[in-house]
């Protein structure tokens, strides 16, 4: 492969939501009596919205029709956006900046490939709405990782061949993802978990474009 593009996904990758998402569906749990906590969360990390809700009913054995599904996702949601509305540029995680911009310059594609339908808003929040050649996000697929839509069409949208992309994912369900769509796969976070990414880091400081080429020789 010859590196072309490199798809980062949002939470997790360049910013920490899930402290976010973790109270705002804990609001939820507490409010239909479900015990729910952070070991539990891991679970919904790279997962989309309704499909979280569904794992939140499985944990406190609840079952509930669709319309009522509907109206609790979209309650988490609110609460949710009431913690990203407050949210700053400085909360982009550390080496996020410095390695978009080495990519750039060496004519590298960067592009965005998140489930979260809340994406515009986030990137506004952090200032970075412009930092991305392409985003791929839950408005744009319909397919929740792993499936592989969501890089695929990143990799689409910025003109590159699924095998010269590289994706940093920090979800078990999003390097399944990268994998299904024939992509080289950065972890981010702890290697004891991630253990099917071709190479595990702590976060995206701790990498840089040479360091990458050496990863993937
Ligand atoms: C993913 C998060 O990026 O987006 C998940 O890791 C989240 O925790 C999913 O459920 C969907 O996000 P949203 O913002 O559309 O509810
Ligand atoms: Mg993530």
């Amino acid at each position: 492969m010859s590196l072309k593009a490199c798809i980062f996904d949002l939470d997790g990758v360049i910013v920490d939501t899930a402290k976010y998402h973790y109270l705002a569906w804990k609001k939820l749990t507490v409010m239909l009596n479900i015990h729910f906590n952070e070991k539990d969360n891991e679970r919904l990390k790279g997962v989309s919205r309704m499909a979280s809700l569904d794992i939140i009913l499985e944990i406190g054995r609840v079952t509930l029709d669709e319309k009522k599904k509907d109206e609790y996702a979209a309650m988490k949601n609110e609460w949710y956006l009431d913690y990203i509305r407050r949210m700053t540029p400085d909360e982009i995680l550390p080496g996020s900046l410095e390695l978009i911009s080495e990519l750039k310059n060496a004519g590298i594609k960067v592009a965005l490939g998140s489930a979260s339908k809340n994406t515009p808003l986030i990137l506004e929040r952090l200032g970075i709405e412009k930092l991305f050649d392409a985003v791929a996000d839950g408005n744009v697929v319909s397919k929740a990782k792993p499936d592989p839509e969501v890089f695929n069409e990143a990799a689409k949208m910025v003109g590159v061949a699924p095998e010269d992309c590289v994706v940093f994912e920090d979800a078990l369900a999003g390097v399944e993802a990268a994998l299904n769509a024939g992509m080289f796969c950065i972890g981010i976070g702890s290697e004891k978990i991630l253990t099917d990414a071709h190479y595990v880091v702590s976060g995206l400081d701790k990498i840089n474009l040479r360091k990458l080429r050496k990863i993937m020789k």
